[in-house]
């Protein structure tokens, strides 16, 4: 099996929100597409570890809002690279609530989609899901983020940091931090998003 083949599929880019008993979270997935148009079925696969899975399961019901190519990165490494469990991810951030209260925002997404859980297929790591379009929304012209463009987006920017000469990377999974926040200024309790090892672990490369 050749894993490269892959990487030819093509994917857009989505922020997944729910809220449960007052907890408003949102994370970052590429795995949304449409299944049916008629009934208006999508399918999403979601890591069990993630937070927002977690709301999602109990809450039955989220809001999966299209990223646009106006998208700042910042936004997509707020909501993918950190984790509900470790922050506010709303908190600085303005945003509004649908019918069910679920989280989105709108700046930087061109569409969205209500949704509730049709059906939760449980895979190794992730969790498929099969769920029921309840309402849909145009919110821009901008043309849809694909995952390729954020990958490109991604690299020239840790580029920029690695030549800025003040790179803090993961001594464990060799993650380069890319965060809004200058590193020295994060929180104690900050933790790799990726292997999850406490701010000690990273190492300033010159
Ligand atoms: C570009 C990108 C694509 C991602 N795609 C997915 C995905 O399809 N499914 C998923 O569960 N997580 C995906 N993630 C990871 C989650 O967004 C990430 O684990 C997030 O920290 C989870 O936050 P939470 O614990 O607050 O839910 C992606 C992250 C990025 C940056």
């Amino acid at each position: 099996m050749d894993n490269k083949a892959f990487f030819k599929l093509s994917y857009g880019l989505f922020l997944a929100g729910v809220e449960y008993q007052q907890k408003y979270n949102a994370c970052i997935i590429n795995t949304a597409s449409q299944a049916t148009s008629s009934p208006p079925v999508m399918l999403a696969t979601m890591l069990k570890s993630n937070l927002t899975t977690e709301l999602f399961l109990s809450k039955k019901s989220m809001n999966i809002s299209v990223i646009s190519q106006n998208c700042s990165l910042d936004v997509i490494n707020h909501f993918g690279l950190n984790s509900g469990r470790d922050i506010d991810k709303f908190e600085n951030t303005s945003f509004a609530v649908d019918k069910y209260k679920n989280p989105f925002i709108e700046e930087g997404m061109n569409a969205r989609f209500v949704c509730t859980l049709n059906t939760a297929k449980e895979l190794s790591t992730h969790y498929l899901f099969i769920l029921d379009v309840e309402n849909s929304f145009v919110l821009s012209d901008e043309k849809p983020m694909t995952y390729a463009d954020y990958r490109v987006m991604k690299n020239n920017s840790d580029r920029l940091i690695k030549s800025s000469n003040r790179s803090w990377v993961c001594s464990i999974c060799h993650y380069v931090y890319d965060g809004a926040t200058p590193f020295e200024e994060l929180d104690e309790n900050y933790k790799c998003p990726v292997c999850g090892k406490g701010k000690e672990y990273f190492i300033c490369e010159t």
